[in-house]
């Protein structure tokens, strides 16, 4: 059962396409997904840069939804939240039924991989065939007025590129050798979006994503993770020796290219969006805890004793790395922080958040840790 919340409902309005030759202008975006982190980061910068434009917010609100993320876009006009889920076929066709929808921003996804090793069930649901109901529902609505310019903007993740060694990057052309089962359900989806625009001509844009990090993730991940229980004081667990790298990228960063890519990215594209700034874990851990103890006034390197070296995460993935020349170059995206700037805003965030945090924590972390094979 879907409900439209709050006191945004949307008219059916008389639209008035405004077709700019150079830049897809869209009326109605239904955005998939956006009470979780980075759509909210995403519902936050659009709704309030792109007046003209409605935004509606199809969001199951799983664990990981949150609404509290969205109070100050709530009364906007250009705004509104439907309670439902994408695999809800018959709701599916009668939001594009109902509404101007020409464009999908699809973000809606379980994306925690150690949730994926304690059971892929619900990935293989909302990565796999919650893809494939939006993909239809988009392709028989838009089938119905084919030269309206409409896009479908499939949000994924560089995981799906599998593990990477000392060297080399990931580019658009690196093949697909999923590893997790989450990296497996979004390489999965990737293929079925890029199937229906070959298949069926959809409109489409897909954005491979490096590690996000920044306001609202929930602290499952490893960098709310570290900040929220350094903060408490409890330990810090650290898989394996730490050694593994990820990309880094601030999501106001990464929100501010999928605009880029929304607006002026090309049909059937794909584009590789990262932050350029590789850490190891255990130095990445080891900078958020001097961090955060510089904020609390603790002494240097205080919080250091925290850290806790637990078994490993299976087939965990050594490093990821992406080579983004691809959207710098055709949008002339580059991400505005350096991996120091971002990671200091985002402790002050947190600490700044606390209610925020507290809220999340109560009813759903405790679930995490119980499902969690990961001593701690
Ligand atoms: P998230 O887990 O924080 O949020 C997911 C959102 O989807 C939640 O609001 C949840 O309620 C909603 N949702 C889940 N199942 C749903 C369903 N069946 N129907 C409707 N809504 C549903 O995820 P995130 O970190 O914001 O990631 C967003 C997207 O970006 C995902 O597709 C993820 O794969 C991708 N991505 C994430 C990262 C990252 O570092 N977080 C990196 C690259 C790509
Ligand atoms: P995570 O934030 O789960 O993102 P992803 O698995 O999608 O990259 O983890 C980032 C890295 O941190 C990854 O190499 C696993 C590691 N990690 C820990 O060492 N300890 C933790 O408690 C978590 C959650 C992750």
């Amino acid at each position: 059962m879907s409900t439209l919340h709050g006191t945004n409902r949307f008219r059916v309005p008389s639209i008035c396409l405004t077709v700019n030759l150079s830049r897809f202008n869209p009326a109605c975006v239904l955005v998939t997904g956006g009470a979780g982190f980075i759509g909210s980061n995403y519902l936050l910068h659009m709704v309030a840069r792109h007046p003209d434009t409605r935004f509606m917010n199809l969001d199951a609100l799983t664990y990981a939804g949150n609404l509290m993320n969205l109070s100050s876009i709530d009364t906007h006009p250009n705004y509104a939240f439907v309670h439902g889920d994408i695999t809800d076929v018959e709701l599916l066709q009668g939001l594009f039924d109902s509404y101007p929808i020409d464009a999908v921003v699809h973000f809606a996804a379980e994306s925690h991989v150690d949730r994926s090793i304690a059971d892929a069930r619900s990935f293989i649901r909302t990565n796999i065939n919650g893809t494939h109901s939006l993909l239809d529902a988009a392709r028989h609505a838009w089938s119905k007025a084919p030269s309206r310019p409409v896009r479908f903007h499939h949000v994924s993740t560089d995981e799906v590129f599998g593990t990477l060694g000392d060297s080399g990057h990931f580019t658009e052309e690196t093949a697909y050798a999923p590893r997790s089962p989450y990296a497996a359900s979004k390489a999965s989806s990737d293929h079925l979006v890029r199937a229906y625009h070959e298949t069926y001509g959809l409109p489409v844009v897909i954005t491979n994503t490096s590690n996000n990090y920044g306001p609202f993730q929930f602290p499952e991940k490893l960098i709310p993770l570290v900040i929220s229980r350094a903060v408490a004081g409890d330990t810090v667990p650290v898989y394996g020796k730490g050694s593994q790298i990820r990309d880094w990228l601030h999501v106001e960063d990464h929100v501010s290219a999928l605009e880029r890519v929304l607006l002026d990215g090309h049909d059937g594209a794909t584009y590789l969006i990262g932050g350029r700034q590789e850490a190891r874990n255990i130095d990445l851990v080891k900078q958020l805890l001097n961090l955060v103890d510089e904020a609390l006034g603790r002494g240097p390197g205080t919080s250091h004793d925290l850290i806790e070296f637990v078994s490993d995460r299976p087939g965990h993935d050594y490093r990821y790395a992406l080579d983004c020349s691809f959207v710098e170059k055709e949008l002339g995206w580059t991400p505005s922080r350096t991996l120091e700037e971002g990671l200091r805003e985002t402790v002050a965030w947190y600490l700044a958040n606390q209610e925020w945090l507290d809220a999340v924590r109560d009813e759903r972390y405790r679930d995490y840790l119980t499902l969690n094979y990961h001593s701690r």
